[in-house]
């Protein structure tokens, strides 16, 4: 059963300490939740209702109701426009249950689920599916990029599927898996490694190139002299 302040409690926002939750209906009944994720790079932060819209599009889904707690929200209606979406601001959200989206590793084939992802990708910009499965003690998320209108606010494959992870309640991730079909390799862009710094520092990324080959990193190894939360001693 949902309410706020569990949900709330999920949200990074270790910089500003004012966590932010809501809830995304789609139109076919089906419920996504958002939380907002800081960043040390401030850009970088994923507000609550960008990721609760955007993962309900990764899943191939279409945002109908936005629920919130209050109306201390950045750019409801910008969002609200996007989708022609009803804003609902409610104490109570006891009757509501998202989605789960928390996937089992058991019989997992990561080449082919990666592949098979691409095609849930929402690219009417670029063409360019990106597929990422991000890996927890207890299964596994998934990510594939969403564009959308206002291109600074679409989200990458990597990050879709840590806002998903994040939502739901996990905060240590082990491994990440990033694929492309084309380009010279699978490469997280610069804002990616930069958020993936900030979740799986000393993880593994690994790397599954368009011709079929594989490299392995530390996410440290991808940005290295990097600004980092730690900078901050917080
Ligand atoms: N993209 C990702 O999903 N992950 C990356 O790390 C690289 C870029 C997506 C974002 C956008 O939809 C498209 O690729 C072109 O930038």
């Amino acid at each position: 059963m949902n309410n706020w302040q569990t949900l709330e409690r999920h949200s990074h926002a270790p910089y500003s300490g004012i966590p932010k939750a809501c809830i995304v209906e789609s139109n076919s009944g089906k419920f996504y939740t958002g939380v907002r994720i800081e960043n040390i790079s401030f850009p970088l932060t994923i507000s609550s209702i960008q990721a609760a819209c955007c993962i309900c599009l990764s899943e191939g889904e279409t945002p109908a109701v936005l629920y919130l707690k209050n109306s201390e929200y950045e750019q409801v209606n910008t969002w609200a426009a996007e989708f022609d979406m009803e804003v609902a601001v409610t104490d109570d959200i006891s009757s509501i249950k998202s989605e789960s989206l928390l996937k089992l590793s058991e019989k997992l084939d990561i080449e082919q689920k990666l592949k098979a992802l691409l095609d849930q990708a929402v690219i009417p910009n670029s063409d360019f599916p990106v597929s990422a499965l991000l890996f927890t003690d207890k299964g596994f998320f998934e990510g594939v990029n969403v564009e959308i209108s206002e291109w600074s606010q679409g989200l990458c494959a990597e990050r879709i599927a840590l806002a998903k992870a994040v939502a739901a309640g996990f905060h240590t991730f082990s491994t990440i898996d990033i694929h492309t079909r084309s380009g010279e390799f699978s490469s997280p862009c610069g804002a990616c490694r930069q958020v993936l710094l900030e979740h799986l520092p000393y993880h593994t990324v690994r790397l599954h190139h368009a011709d079929g080959s594989l490299s392995e990193h530390l996410t440290v190894d991808l940005l290295p002299f990097s600004f980092k939360s730690t900078s901050l001693n917080k």
